[in-house]
């Protein structure tokens, strides 16, 4: 395994040309965006005391979130409510309503006054079989239900040694765009979380994350410089209180999503107080 991975990238050619997003033309401030992923952890009793500490802090330099378990929601929606901090789930179905065992619709999660929904986590994708196609439906069935999706993208350690990191986050966006159009992204929040980094305690330097990130804006910018500029990309992948603040300095990176250290109350504010 190498110890420092450089990018090869095989988008040279857009990066080169005129497509590539004049940073000059930017005129939207983005407002940096946290968000814990939870997974499968928390009860109800430990889930108290991080959901109020989160709302207690009062964190004003980014905007914050939690998504907890679908049980949990409720819960979330009772401690957070009227507090700046909001909430969302982490999987939703692509159906509307039916027999469908086991599953969530998205207007349900509205129900319950989520604002976002993960969608195509890299845990989604390898451990349950979810293809781009399904992902790109449970996108447009999210959207649909007035809650915003923030779209997981990133490449797993033989495709980034491969030199395909950036034909895979093409390849994954693409099934989006194309079936829900670029305008689609306007309310929308990309989360760039290579598989390698994703729980393993592993982080992608900033200059790695920066790259994956101005390139996937500029990807954007070649159909719409103005749904480019104002979108949230957020970095995933073992932030921690410690990498944070330099994650965050970088550009195009306008926040985090956060797993582990989200379940540790003074990591995830950390972390929260990194973006100032
Ligand atoms: P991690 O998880 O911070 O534990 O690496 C990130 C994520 O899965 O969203």
């Amino acid at each position: 395994m190498p110890k420092r991975l450089e990018i090869d990238w095989q988008w040279p050619k857009l990066l080169k040309s005129k497509v590539f997003f004049d940073r000059s033309a930017a005129t939207t401030m983005r407002k940096k965006l946290v968000v814990g992923n939870w997974k499968m952890h928390g009860r109800l009793e430990s889930n108290r005391g991080l959901l109020e500490g989160v709302r207690d802090a009062a964190i004003t330099s980014c905007e914050v979130a939690v998504c907890v378990s679908y049980p949990y929601i409720a819960q979330a929606q009772s401690i957070l409510a009227d507090s700046g901090v909001t909430w969302g789930a982490q999987n939703c179905s692509e159906y509307d309503l039916g027999a469908y065992t086991g599953e969530v619709a998205p207007a349900m999660l509205a129900d319950f006054g989520c604002r976002y929904v993960l969608l195509g986590h890299s845990e989604r994708r390898t451990l349950y079989g979810e293809t781009d196609a399904v992902i790109a439906a449970k996108f447009g069935a999210a959207r649909a239900a007035g809650l915003t999706p923030i779209l997981c993208v990133g490449e797993t350690l033989t495709e980034r040694v491969a030199g395909e990191t950036l034909a895979v986050i093409d390849r994954q966006l693409a099934a989006v765009l194309n079936t829900a159009g670029v305008e689609a992204l306007r309310k929308t929040v990309l989360a760039y979380e290579p598989v390698w980094a994703v729980g393993t305690g592993r982080t992608a330097t900033p200059d790695q994350v920066q790259e994956v990130h101005a390139a996937v804006r500029a990807k954007i910018a070649a159909a719409s410089p103005a749904v480019a500029d104002g979108i949230q990309i957020l970095y995933g992948g073992s932030v921690k209180p410690q990498n944070a603040r330099e994650l965050f300095a970088k550009t195009d990176v306008d926040g985090g999503l956060i797993g582990g250290a989200s379940l540790v109350l003074n990591d995830f504010l950390a972390i929260c107080r990194a973006t100032n």
